[in-house]
């Protein structure tokens, strides 16, 4: 070292790095950077002593040697404007690594210290420090160094722990979510079985509901893709109340009486009923509260002469006027065994013509810009009715 002159001699800086004197003796890595080869015998005994890693620097090794280092001594002996600009240019690298930086000076200078903390460094060391001192910064240094490091080692530990467990919950959530949906389909698929006309009604449905959906994904608050799944996934449960009307009603062949209708339009509180029993046991949550819009309000009509409740515009819930569209779409292009299937534009003709009467007219709108989308869910369920289902 030029300049820093040794007060004690090797032997006493590599006591000074020992643990007897009660100063750090963390072994670790101290990054030499220098443009001499050599660190002072200070330091080559303090490490020697204390068991640290001393490693030149080496400029095309930089990222690897910050990487393993756990404090670096700048040497700014010489050429002490470089140095201190190099200490600049590797704060935001040492500092996102948590390395600690001390600057080696030969002269005693409070601004040339100033300007070492300014570009970075943690402490300084002058020519008017003992060797035990000198030794004793590194030490104290590189064992917070190390400190930092293990202390990031484990926060990343945790980290990876954390979205190894963040993983397994959203596979088990999604297997919840399966098996709920499962669930929830069969239950209405037992719903619709009663009605032995409606073949692959509910899947069709479930798939116009999805396409109306999609189309308004963004235009409104809350209207987002996981509101559209939700929608898509509770569209099949609109006639679930149809499990409670009596046989004779529901399956009656025949054109209903004016109490017979009432009753069959009953379906909609039944099922909303039955769904709101599942909400109080469930608690609140988007995919019942929708389900229940669906069921019932799939049958209200925009010009409010439709049922239950005789509701009409924007207070029928969105869920329930785009389940309405698909759920008409879907029952005149179907066969029944007391009329024949609609055609693909003669069923979107009525559905246009309902505008602003039986039908949301926005709706309507985007609804013509489904008409591919619905007819490709028409004939993919289509190849699907068995024969004794065909018309
Ligand atoms: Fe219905
Ligand atoms: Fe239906």
């Amino acid at each position: 070292m030029a300049n820093h002159t040794p007060h004690h001699g090797p032997s006493s800086a590599a006591a000074a790095a020992g643990e007897s004197r009660g100063l750090p003796a963390t072994a670790g890595s101290v990054l030499w950077m220098s443009t001499q080869p050599h660190p002072p015998e200070w330091l080559s005994f303090a490490g020697t002593a204390a068991g640290w890693a001393i490693i030149p620097y080496e400029p095309r090794q930089e990222h690897a040697q910050l990487a393993l280092a756990d404090v670096v001594v700048l040497d700014a002996r010489q050429d002490v404007g470089t140095r201190l600009v190099l200490c600049d240019q590797l704060r935001h690298k040492l500092l996102a690594l948590g390395v600690p930086v001390i600057v080696l000076f030969d002269q005693d200078s409070s601004d040339l210290r100033m300007r070492a903390l300014r570009a970075g460094a943690a402490d300084c060391i002058g020519p008017g420090q003992s060797d035990q001192e000198c030794a004793a910064r590194v030490g104290t240094l590189l064992r917070l160094g190390s400190l930092e490091r293990a202390t990031r080692h484990q926060a990343d530990q945790l980290r990876r722990q954390g979205q190894v467990l963040e993983q397994k919950v959203a596979e088990k959530t999604r297997d919840t979510v399966r098996g709920r949906d499962a669930i929830i389909f069969g239950l209405a698929k037992l719903a619709e079985n009663r009605d032995d006309t409606t073949g692959h009604h509910l899947e069709r449905v479930c798939a116009y509901s999805a396409v109306l959906a999609a189309t308004i994904i963004g235009n409104r608050e809350g209207v987002n893709a996981e509101w559209a799944d939700v929608v898509e996934r509770t569209a099949a449960l609109h006639d679930i109340g149809k499990v409670g009307i009596p046989d004779g009603i529901l399956l009656k062949a025949g054109p209903l009486t004016d109490l017979e209708r009432t009753t069959m339009q009953r379906h909609t509180v039944i099922g909303g009923d039955t769904l709101n029993a599942i909400r109080l046991k469930w608690g609140d949550n988007p995919f019942i509260v929708t389900a229940m819009q669906i069921a019932l309000g799939h049958h209200e009509r925009w010009d409010g002469r439709g049922y239950p409740f005789g509701m009409s515009q924007e207070n029928i819930p969105l869920v329930a006027r785009i389940v309405s569209v698909a759920d008409v779409y879907d029952a005149l292009t179907t066969a029944r065994p007391y009329k024949t299937a609609m055609s693909h534009s003669d069923a979107f003709e009525a559905i246009v013509a309902g505008a602003g009467t039986q039908f949301d007219p926005d709706l309507v709108k985007l609804t013509r810009g489904c008409e591919s989308q619905f007819a490709e869910i028409r004939a993919r369920f289509a190849e699907q009715v068995t024969p004794a289902e065909r018309p």
